[in-house]
């Protein structure tokens, strides 16, 4: 028989406990547990078939593509039958916008399902209305309650379900309020039991909180099977989807969009964008090359090294980590004999990227040396490698993809680790091979 049980749920990680807690020992936030209510159901019978796995045959998926090919990108080629994907990101970053963009490119397959917990009819109205959209099969619902929405899906059928935004939504069955951990997970779980069952593709969207952490949504991440962030901030008109989880496709795929008047354009060729504004013959400036997903891209690392005001001098990376910027300017000292004791050391990614992987590091330690002897790197040139603590140059995959990426956008000469020069073939580009950051930058700084 079904029968409730009380936890304590942090609201702001979902870390469960029998009591009551001041702190929680998971993230270190103050007073925020609430009394949550579990339903624990247990059932004997299996419903489900064992089947050998040679007896499967996989069918590729059915997808369904939202005519906005960046996001199709992001969700590994189109919208899979039955999926659950969550939108997450910052308010007013444009997720409704997307959205919405996206229900005007499904509205082929049928009626779609528009439910808006936190905007009148009039507003999503406006919207469409600056969008330009007006399509007789998107269906506006503004509810906020979890068996309503339910009971008028069951009637109309929808092709497609979007709930916007997760954090609106409650349960009657729960005590707790709207937004809380335990009501967004009940919510999704059974929105999703609805999706799966009836093969209808499921969007969530959700908040981020000013710490940076979906809150809510985070504890959903491990039930939906997609999961896109925005990234970009809401000064300048880029906006960045990314793929952080896919079960459909390749996780970290990135989607590029600029923010107009009317609505997201896509970005045909990102590299070009991040490097158009980048300013020739200055110090401190290097281009390098990334990939995110599947795709190579091109970027400008920026850095600013000046003399510290303060005893302790200021690091700090926008788009990188920020103990990879310390260990880089650690074996610049160390290896080159770069005296950076006293200095405050800044590194930008332009274009508002947050880049992770090794590659970069090669980016990173050019443009401090760069700024540090304050000469800039020759234009028309890119680097890129995992820099080692004892200085040396590691190889990295996928070179000579970024190779040709960098060749296609007109770069002559490429300084990258030896092992990756040797297997590189690209024409019109020049590839040095290097051992480690001092050849490096003896070639970049002659
Ligand atoms: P919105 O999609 O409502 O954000 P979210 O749902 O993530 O909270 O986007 C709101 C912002 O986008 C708002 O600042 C206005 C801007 N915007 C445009 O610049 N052009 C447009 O065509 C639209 C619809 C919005
Ligand atoms: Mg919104």
């Amino acid at each position: 028989m079904a029968r409730p049980k009380i936890v304590f749920q942090c609201q702001s990680c979902g870390y469960a406990s029998p009591k009551w807690l001041g702190k929680c020992p998971d993230c270190s936030s103050w007073n925020s547990f609430s009394e949550e209510q579990r339903i624990t159901k247990f059932s004997a019978t299996s419903t489900a078939e064992p089947v050998s796995l040679s007896k499967i045959t996989a069918s590729s998926y059915e997808r369904t593509t939202t005519g906005i090919d960046e996001l199709d990108r992001t969700l590994g080629g189109g919208v899979v039958r039955g999926s659950v994907v969550l939108i997450g990101g910052d308010p007013g970053i444009g997720k409704s916008t997307i959205i919405l963009q996206a229900l005007e490119g499904l509205t082929e397959v049928g009626k779609l399902l528009y439910v808006s917990g936190e905007e009148s009819p009039e507003q999503v109205k406006m919207r469409a209305d600056r969008l330009g959209i007006k399509s007789d099969d998107i269906i506006l619902l503004p509810e906020t309650s979890l068996e309503g929405i339910m009971t008028v899906a069951r009637e109309i059928k929808p092709k497609v379900i979007v709930i916007d935004s997760i954090q609106t939504i409650f349960s009657q069955d729960l005590p707790s309020s709207p937004g809380s951990v335990g009501q967004i997970r009940e919510c999704a779980t059974k929105l999703m039991f609805m999706a799966k069952k009836n093969g209808t593709p499921l969007f969530l969207i959700g908040h981020v909180t000013k710490e940076g952490a979906i809150a809510g949504p985070k504890v959903l991440e491990h039930i939906v099977d997609t999961v896109l962030y925005f990234e970009g901030d809401k000064g300048n008109p880029f906006r960045l989807i990314r793929a952080v989880k896919n079960r459909f496709g390749p996780a970290n795929e990135i989607g590029v969009f600029e923010m107009t008047e009317k609505g997201l354009r896509e970005v045909d060729n990102p590299s070009q964008l991040f490097l158009s504004e980048k300013p020739n013959d200055v110090s401190g400036s290097v281009v390098t090359v990334c990939i995110e997903g599947t795709r190579p891209l091109l970027v400008e690392i920026q850095a600013l090294v000046s003399t510290s005001k303060f005893g302790v001098p200021r690091r700090m990376g926008l788009g990188v980590d920020s103990n990879r910027i310390n260990l880089l300017i650690a074996v610049l000292d160390k290896r080159i004999g770069m005296q950076l004791g006293g200095m405050d050391i800044f590194v930008n990614v332009v274009g508002g990227l947050k880049i992770d992987e090794p590659a970069v590091d090669m980016g990173i330690i050019t443009a401090i040396a760069s700024s540090m002897k304050n000469k800039p790197v020759a234009q028309g040139t890119i680097t890129f490698g995992e820099v080692g603590l004892s200085g040396e140059l590691r190889a990295i995959s996928q070179s000579e993809t970024r190779i040709k990426e960098a060749a296609k956008l007109g770069f002559k000469k490429a300084i990258v680790p030896t092992n990756n020069a040797k297997k590189i073939k690209v024409p019109d580009i020049e590839i040095i091979g290097v051992k480690n950051v001092e050849e490096a930058l003896d070639i970049l700084f002659f």
